[in-house]
């Protein structure tokens, strides 16, 4: 593997797991043997893949928001089937199909920067599950409705400003055909760029076309609007940025770029 090479890959592992950092120790626990209730950010990159799992929604919801925070834009029955179902299996299934096998030892990233090399299945579901491990996150409502500083100029210089922007990314989400993902990653020149993805595949896998580090993620598959807005995508992908978290979108901007 060439220079160039390894200290691609590097930048995507470390963008990769400090941009996980918040949401893993807000929602998620690590490890059926840890006495820890989450997962340090620093143990993410070493982490087994079979190791995660959702906190069980019926203690407490998990999340940094109720269910219901996010409505008029996106329903609370949506959120909770959407966390406490889709999101669940996902993940089931992840650890279900990698126990007992080599690969249920390697680290989720190294997973996707290899992910040619394993099952379809498990494209499918780790994917699902660090896609709305993402998802998560970004959303909030009430917490601003721009993006701000670095970021901002970075959005006004890649794509000629923030409705431009929205433009390009929405009719990603709305023309992206059957399920799959819109997204804003950094690239490995540390670059914005906008594209989107069938299925759970996103932009950290080694068999996506355009790569980068994921700093926002809009879910367009049917069980994430289908209640509220029915065929009506477009709607939904509307309503989106207003309850897009623009500060966790710059926090992890900041820290793709850092880890650069
Ligand atoms: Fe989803």
């Amino acid at each position: 593997m060439s220079i160039k090479q390894n200290s691609r890959r590097d930048f995507f592992k470390k963008a990769s797991l400090s941009g996980l950092a918040v949401v893993v120790s807000s929602a998620f626990t690590f490890g059926s043997k840890s006495k820890s209730p989450t997962i340090p950010a620093e143990n993410l990159g070493i982490a087994k893949l079979g190791d995660f799992k959702l906190t069980p929604q019926s203690k407490q919801n998990p999340l940094p928001y109720a269910y219901g925070d996010l409505e008029p834009y996106i329903d609370a029955r949506t959120m909770e089937i959407h966390y406490s179902k889709h999101h669940a299996a996902y993940t089931k299934n992840m650890n279900e199909s990698s126990s007992s096998t080599d690969y249920a030892a390697k680290p989720l990233f190294e997973v996707f920067a290899e992910m040619g090399k394993y099952p379809v299945f498990l494209k499918n579901n780790a994917g699902g599950f660090y896609n709305h491990l993402l998802f998560w996150t970004i959303l909030s409502h009430g917490t601003g409705q721009a993006p701000e500083g670095r970021l901002a100029t970075a959005i006004n210089d890649t794509f000629g400003g923030i409705e431009k922007f929205k433009e390009l990314f929405g009719t990603a989400g709305k023309k992206q055909f059957g399920s799959g993902w819109a997204w804003l990653s950094v690239d490995a020149k540390g670059k914005l760029v906008v594209s989107s993805t069938a299925n759970q595949d996103n932009p950290l896998m080694s068999t996506t076309e355009i790569k980068g580090v994921p700093i926002l993620a809009l879910d367009v598959w049917e069980h994430a609007y289908y209640l509220q807005y029915q065929n009506r995508r477009p709607d939904y992908v509307d309503s989106f940025w207003k309850v897009v978290n623009w500060k966790e979108v710059s926090r992890r901007y900041e820290e793709a770029l850092a880890a650069k």
